[in-house]
């Protein structure tokens, strides 16, 4: 989310991303990673899509890549939807 504001956003996606959701208007989910805006639902997308790893994430999303508080909770979702 933080890469949509390093351009102009075309006018359909400007309110969508004053909202909090994705220019696709799909929502990010709650915050996971604060130091990058990272949500919940698209760190389930990346494990789906083959992230199995806190360092897989972090190349991807940028995810727990700063202060690491999120890692736990990274963990967490790893564990939870690998199961
Ligand atoms: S909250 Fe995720 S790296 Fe800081």
């Amino acid at each position: 989310m933080v890469d949509a504001f390093s351009r102009v956003p075309p006018p359909e996606d400007r309110l969508a991303l004053l909202a909090g959701q994705q220019a696709s208007g799909e929502t990010a989910g709650r915050t996971i990673c604060s130091c990058y805006g990272v949500g919940e639902q698209q760190i389930r997308r990346a494990i789906d899509e083959g992230c199995n790893t806190v360092d897989a994430l972090g190349k991807r999303l940028r995810c727990g890549t700063n202060c690491g508080s999120c890692i736990p909770e990274l963990k967490q979702l790893l564990a939870r939807q690998q199961a």
